[in-house]
C-alpha cells in the first residue's frame, strides 16, 4: 500500500494496515470525483497566493483532467495499492508531474480534504434527490387530479371512520414529501459552506484563499472556525441521514396503505404484474414484495442514523473513529435514492378499484355528516351527536358531503393549488 505518512512502512503488519484502511478505499470511489474537485479548488487557492505559478496550476488542472478522465474509463482503478483516495490523487500527481505533484498537499490536511469531498457529495445526493421527489410530487398531483371524485372509505384505528376520496389520500403524501422537501432545501442551505482550508482542524501559517477555493467548488461561504468545522464531520451526515428517515417514514406509511389495501379483505387496488411477486409453492399468489422492501427501507437509514449517532461520542478535534461514518451515509443515501427512484414506476402501476371502495362506504359513516346536519337545524351538537349514533338516516351523500368539506383546502380544488405553488417556491 503507498501510504502518505510512513518513514517505515515495512515494519507495520499487513492485518493492521488492512485494519486501518476497513472499506475506505471501496467507499471513497464514491467520493473521487468530488476530491478531484476540491484538490482542484486547493490548487487555485495555492496559486492565488503564489506558493504555485499560473504555469503549473493549468499542470495540475490538465493532469487532475486526466485523473478524472481514466477514472471514469476504468483505466485507473482506485484500490488497495492506496490508503484512500486521497492518497491516490496524490500519487497520480507526482507520477504525472514529478517534483511539481509533491506541492499539491500544501496547506492542506486529509482531514479538510475528506470534510470536503463528502460536503459535496452531499449536496449533489441532495439536489438529485430533491429533483426525484419533486417528480413524486408531480405525479400525485396528477394521479389526484384524475381522482377527484373516486370515493374509498376513511380509517381510524383501522376502523371505518368517515368517507375519503382517493385524491386526498394521495395528496397526504404530496403534502408530507413537500414538508420533506423543504427540510431538505434547509440542510442544503447548511452544507453549502467550504470546510477547506481549515486543514488538521487548526488552520495553517499560510494566507490560503479560503474564499476563492471554495468559489471554486460553488460553494456560498467557508466554515469560519477550524475547530467547530472539524466537529461537523459526522453531524451534517447525521443531519442528512435524519432528514432521509423522515422521507422514507412517509414512505413507509404510504406503502403500508398499499399493502393493506391490497389484500382482499380490502380489494382497493391492485397492483400490475410489473411491480408483483408470485410464490416458490403457492401458484396462486401475487405478491406485493416491492411495496414491502420500500416499507423496509427506512430501517437501513435508521440504522446509519444509529451507527453515526453512536460514533460521534468522541472529544473535540480529528478522531479516527470518523471514518465509519462514511459508509452508513454512503448506505442510507443508496437506499433513499433507489427508493424514490423506484416510486413514480410504483405509483404507474397502482390501479384503483373504484367499486369496491364506493361499496365499502358503508350507511353508518354518515352519522358525523348527519351530527352536522342536525346542528344546521338548530339542534345542539351533543345532542344531534347521540340522536346520530343510533339510526341513520342517509341526510347527505358521500359524493355531497366530500364537495362540502372546506377543510380539504377549498373543495373544488383539494387544495391542490396551494401545493403547487408551495412546490413551486421549494424547487425555485
Ligand atoms: N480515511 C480518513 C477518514 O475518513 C481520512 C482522514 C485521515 N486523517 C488522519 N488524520 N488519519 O477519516
Amino acid at each position: 500500500t503507498n501510504v502518505l505518512w510512513s518513514g517505515d512502512q515495512q515494519s507495520m503488519p499487513p492485518e493492521v494496515m488492512a485494519f486501518l484502511a476497513g472499506e475506505d478505499v471501496r467507499l471513497d470511489r464514491a467520493l473521487f470525483v468530488y476530491d478531484i474537485q476540491g484538490t482542484r479548488a486547493h490548487l487555485i487557492g495555492l496559486a492565488e497566493i503564489g506558493i504555485i505559478s499560473d504555469a503549473e496550476l493549468n499542470q495540475f488542472k490538465q493532469a487532475l483532467e486526466d485523473l478524472q478522465q481514466v477514472y471514469a474509463s476504468g483505466e485507473f482503478v482506485l484500490d488497495q495499492r492506496f490508503e484512500d483516495g486521497h492518497s491516490a490523487i496524490e500519487f497520480f500527481l507526482t507520477e504525472q508531474l514529478g517534483a511539481l505533484g509533491k506541492k499539491a498537499h500544501t496547506g492542506r490536511s486529509r482531514n479538510d480534504q475528506v470534510l470536503t469531498c463528502l460536503r459535496l457529495f452531499m449536496q449533489d445526493q441532495l439536489d438529485e434527490l430533491s429533483d426525484q421527489v419533486s417528480g413524486v410530487i408531480e405525479q400525485l398531483f396528477s394521479m389526484a387530479e384524475a381522482n377527484q371524485n373516486t370515493l374509498m372509505p376513511g380509517y381510524t384505528h383501522l376502523q371505518r371512520a368517515m368517507p375519503n376520496t382517493v385524491a386526498v389520500w394521495l395528496l397526504g403524501l404530496a403534502e408530507s414529501l413537500l414538508d420533506d422537501l423543504e427540510h431538505l432545501n434547509g440542510l442544503k442551505k447548511l452544507l453549502n459552506s467550504s470546510p477547506l482550508g481549515t486543514a488538521a482542524g487548526f488552520g495553517v501559517p499560510l494566507p490560503l484563499a479560503r474564499e476563492t477555493s471554495a468559489a471554486a467548488m460553488g460553494f456560498a461561504r467557508v466554515q469560519i472556525n477550524p475547530v467547530s468545522t472539524q466537529n461537523s464531520r459526522g453531524k451534517y451526515e447525521l443531519m442528512v441521514l435524519h432528514g432521509l428517515s423522515y422521507l422514507l417514514t412517509d414512505v413507509r406509511r404510504f406503502a403500508w396503505d398499499l399493502s393493506l389495501y391490497m389484500t382482499s379483505e380490502f380489494d382497493f387496488v391492485g397492483l400490475q404484474s410489473s411491480h408483483t411477486t408470485g410464490s416458490s409453492i403457492m401458484p396462486n399468489k401475487n405478491n406485493p414484495d416491492v411495496v414491502e422492501l420500500m416499507r423496509a427501507s427506512v430501517a437501513v437509514v435508521d440504522g446509519a442514523v444509529a451507527q453515526v449517532q453512536s460514533l460521534l461520542s468522541l472529544p473535540g478535534g480529528y478522531q479516527r473513529d470518523l471514518q465509519l461514518s462514511k459508509e452508513p451515509l454512503i448506505k442510507g443515501m443508496q437506499a433513499t435514492r433507489e427508493v424514490i427512484g423506484l416510486l413514480p414506476g410504483l405509483l404507474g402501476a397502482v390501479v384503483f378499484k373504484k367499486d369496491h371502495m364506493r361499496t365499502a362506504i358503508s350507511p353508518e359513516m354518515m352519522a358525523t355528516d348527519q351530527a352536522l346536519h342536525k346542528v344546521g337545524q338548530g339542534q345542539s351538537f351533543r345532542e344531534a351527536y347521540l340522536d346520530s349514533k343510533q339510526d341513520h338516516e342517509l341526510v347527505i351523500t358521500p359524493e355531497d358531503s366530500i364537495k362540502s368539506r372546506v377543510s380539504l383546502g377549498g373543495a373544488a380544488n383539494l387544495g391542490l393549488e396551494l401545493m403547487k405553488s408551495r412546490l413551486e417556491k421549494l424547487t425555485a
